[in-house]
C-alpha cells in the first residue's frame, strides 16, 4: 500500500494537535491513514488506497458512504439555509414526529448535538423529575464524555472493585453519584437499590452493549428486570441508543426488546453521518424541560438543519424496511463465514454479533459482562484488526471495538471479507499468536 501523502500529513498533524491525532480513538494502523473520500461500503486515502469498510465510522453510516437520497437532500438545505436559533422549523417538526411515531417510548423528542450531549441532558432530566443525585451504569458501559460516566469504562482486570475513574481530569466527587455494577447481574442491581434507597435517578444501560465492549447481549429477562426494578423504585430507566437506534431497527432496539424505557438517547445512525442526537420519552418526564419545567438544554447547534435534512431523508429509506433487511442479511454471512474460518483453523476465538454489528472475541469463553473479557488474548484480537488493515478492510486497531455492516455492503464485499479474515487468522495461527480451542 502507498502512504506517502498519508505520512506526509500526519508529520504535519504532529505539530499542530496532541499526537499528530485530533481524536485519539481514531489512530490507524499499522500506518496513519489519511481519509478522503467515500462511496457506498468503499472509502479511499489520500494515497489512493481502496477499503472495504467495515468501520464505517464507528456506526453512524447505516446507509453506506454518501447515500445518494441523504446528500441530494444535503446539498438542497445548504443552498437555502444556515441556522437560524429562532422559533421552530418544518424539518425539526418532521423530524420529530417520525421518531414519535417509529420509537415506542418516544411522546416528546428534543434535539441534541451529539450522544454525549443527549445523554448529558437525558441525566438532567432524570435528577430533575426524580429529584435524586445518583445514577447506576454498568462497567465496561461507554456513554459519551461527560465526567458522571467517565466511570468504569475499562478498568483494569483484576483491580480492587470500583469505581475507578476512565481518565484523568475527570472530578472524583462523580463517584459519590454515579454508582456502577457488572452487567447482566440482577442481584448486584437489587443490592444497589437496596443500599441507595429512595436517591437512584436512573439507571442507564445500552441494550445490547456494543460501545466499549463489542458485543454483549442482555440475558433473557434482563432488561425486564431494568425496567422493573426502576418502575418499582420509582427511578427512570434511561437507554443509550446512541448506537442501537435506527441500526438495530428504526424503532431502536426497544422496539425488538419490547421493553419500554422512560427516557432514550440516539445519535449515530439517525442522520447516516450527520451530527444530530436525540433525547426523546414520556412526555410527563420530558416536560421537566423549560419552557414546561426548569431543566436546562440550550445549544447554537441543535437541530442543525444540515443535519435535520439528513436525519429526515435517511428515515424514509429506513423506513422502507429494506436497509434492515439488507444490513443483517449481509452481517449474518460475514459472522456464519468467520466463525466457519474459526472452526476450521481450530482457533480459540469466537463471534458475537446482534444483526448489522459483530466483534471477534479471541476467547472460547462466553462474554456476559465486562471482567469476562479478561480471557481475550487482546494481542491476537489487536494484531487480527491491524492484519485487516493492511488488506484493504477499513477497521481499528482496537481488540474487541465492534464492526458494522451497511445496507450497501455487497456480496462482493462479503466475500472479501470472509476470505481476509480467514488469510488472517491463518497467518496469526502460523505465528502461533492464538491458542487452539
Ligand atoms: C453508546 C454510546 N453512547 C454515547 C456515545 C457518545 O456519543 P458522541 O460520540 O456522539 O458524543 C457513544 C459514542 O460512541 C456511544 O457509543
Amino acid at each position: 500500500m502507498q502512504s506517502k501523502r498519508s505520512q506526509e500529513l500526519f508529520d504535519r498533524a504532529r505539530a499542530v494537535t496532541p499526537g499528530g491525532i485530533f481524536d485519539s480513538q481514531r489512530k490507524t494502523e499499522p500506518a496513519m491513514i489519511a481519509f478522503s473520500r467515500g462511496a457506498g461500503s468503499h472509502a479511499w486515502d489520500v494515497d489512493g488506497n481502496e477499503y472495504v469498510d467495515y468501520h464505517l465510522a464507528f456506526g453512524p453510516l447505516v446507509l453506506g458512504h454518501c447515500h445518494p437520497e441523504v446528500m441530494k437532500a444535503v446539498r438542497a438545505q445548504v443552498e437555502v439555509s444556515d441556522i437560524w436559533n429562532a422559533g421552530i422549523l418544518e424539518q425539526e417538526v418532521q423530524v420529530a414526529e417520525k421518531i414519535a411515531h417509529h420509537v415506542p417510548s418516544a411522546e416528546k423528542v428534543r434535539f441534541a448535538v451529539s450522544g454525549s450531549d443527549g445523554i448529558f441532558t437525558a441525566i438532567r432530566i432524570a435528577k430533575g423529575f426524580t429529584k435524586r443525585k445518583k445514577i447506576v451504569k454498568f462497567i465496561g458501559g461507554y456513554h459519551g464524555t461527560n465526567d458522571n460516566v467517565l466511570v468504569d469504562i475499562a478498568p483494569a482486570f483484576g483491580k480492587s472493585s470500583g469505581p475507578h475513574l476512565e481518565a484523568e481530569g475527570v472530578d472524583e466527587r462523580v463517584t459519590e453519584t454515579t454508582i456502577t455494577v457488572p452487567y447482566n447481574d440482577e442481584a448486584a442491581l437489587s443490592r444497589v437499590f437496596k443500599e441507595n434507597k429512595g436517591e437512584i435517578a436512573a439507571v442507564l444501560s445500552e441494550p445490547v452493549m456494543h460501545s466499549a465492549v463489542g458485543c454483549i447481549r442482555p440475558q433473557e429477562g434482563f432488561l425486564e428486570f431494568l425496567r422493573e426494578i426502576t418502575q418499582k423504585n420509582g427511578s427512570l430507566l434511561v437507554f443509550d441508543e446512541v448506537i442501537t437506534g435506527f441500526r438495530h431497527a428504526i424503532g431502536g432496539a426497544q422496539s425488538l426488546f419490547k421493553v419500554v424505557p422512560d427516557l432514550t438517547v440516539f445519535a449515530k445512525a439517525l442522520a447516516n453521518g450527520f451530527p444530530i442526537a436525540v433525547v426523546c420519552g414520556r412526555g410527563d418526564v420530558m416536560d421537566k424541560l423549560r419552557p414546561v419545567g426548569n431543566v436546562m438544554d440550550l445549544g447554537t447547534y441543535v437541530a442543525h438543519p444540515v443535519s435535520l435534512a439528513a436525519a429526515k431523508a435517511t428515515l424514509a429509506v429506513l423506513e422502507t424496511g429494506k436497509p434492515y433487511e439488507q444490513m443483517t442479511a449481509a452481517s449474518e454471512s460475514v459472522q456464519k463465514g468467520i466463525s466457519a474460518s474459526i472452526e476450521e483453523l481450530g482457533i480459540d476465538a469466537h463471534v458475537s454479533g446482534f444483526r448489522s454489528i459483530f466483534v471477534i472475541y479471541f476467547t472460547r469463553h462466553e462474554i456476559r459482562r465486562y471482567s469476562d473479557l479478561s480471557h481475550i488474548n487482546m494481542a491476537a484480537a489487536k494484531k487480527f484488526k491491524v492484519d485487516l488493515m493492511s488488506r484493504g478492510i477499513l477497521t481499528l486497531p482496537l481488540p474487541i471495538k465492534r464492526m458494522h455492516v451497511s445496507a450497501v455492503h455487497s456480496k462482493a464485499d462479503v466475500v472479501k471479507m470472509i476470505d481476509t479474515c480467514h488469510e488472517v487468522l491463518q497467518g496469526l495461527k502460523a505465528q502461533q499468536l492464538v491458542a487452539k480451542a
